[in-house]
């Protein structure tokens, strides 16, 4: 569709994900598949994360080896349901920084309203990896990312597990230095702003509320 999105097709994220769009799935498994799925696509996302070398000694040997530069790395979630993704990549980068991007989605107008921002420092300098489950219109996703450009972001990956052809147009329209990464690209929105066939509310689906 667009150079700057990534389908992760594993077999592993297909199969969790048909078992999490399933409405008979409960929200306790719900949230295991997605933090499951943060994982795999973190594996895929992260892939080019820089490394700085250590000296450490094996039982057999002085040798300079491999680490990550955990500093540089940030996630950033978009809330709320942001956090489910954010949960499973911080499973793999414990030493990341987290940051925090309260929005709401106007139920009439399908406008984010911003009502909490949180960042570390030196966004300028780190790799800025933002989560939300859902990319749907993008309005969200496009009103966060314009956040971390003004607090200095420059290297930034948007991560989700369900894109709709409209969002990932309109975000690439306006993020075109965006790489978006996705566990599937589905068929369209709805009248409400609803990804279809999709998988409902992520939020609801993974907190139990309505
Ligand atoms: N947000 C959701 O939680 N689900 C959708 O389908 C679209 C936006």
């Amino acid at each position: 569709m667009t150079d700057n999105l990534t389908v992760v097709t594993h077999p592993l994220i297909q199969h969790k994900l048909t078992l999490m769009r399933d409405v008979g799935t409960a929200s306790a498994v719900f949230r295991q598949l997605l933090r499951e799925i943060s994982m795999l696509l973190a594996y895929e996302v992260l892939r080019d994360l820089p490394t700085t070398t250590k000296t450490i000694h094996t039982p057999l040997a002085e040798m300079s080896a491999p680490i990550l530069e955990g500093r540089k790395l940030v996630f950033v979630s978009i809330l709320r349901a942001g956090n489910g993704l954010l949960d499973g990549m911080l499973d793999l980068v414990p030493s990341a920084r987290v940051g925090h991007i309260g929005l709401y989605r106007d139920p009439k107008t399908l406008q984010p309203v911003e009502y909490y921002l949180k960042l570390p420092e030196y966004m300028n300098e780190r790799t800025c990896i933002a989560v939300d489950p859902m990319l749907a219109t993008s309005n969200s996703a496009s009103a966060a990312l314009n956040r971390l450009k003004e607090a200095g972001a420059r290297d930034i990956k948007f991560v989700c597990l369900l894109a709709a052809p409209e969002g990932v147009e309109a975000l690439t329209t306006a993020h075109p230095d965006v790489q978006i990464y996705t566990a599937a690209l589905d068929e369209c929105l709805n009248d409400h702003g609803y990804i279809v066939p999709g998988l409902g509310d992520a939020g609801d689906r993974m907190y139990g509320t309505k």
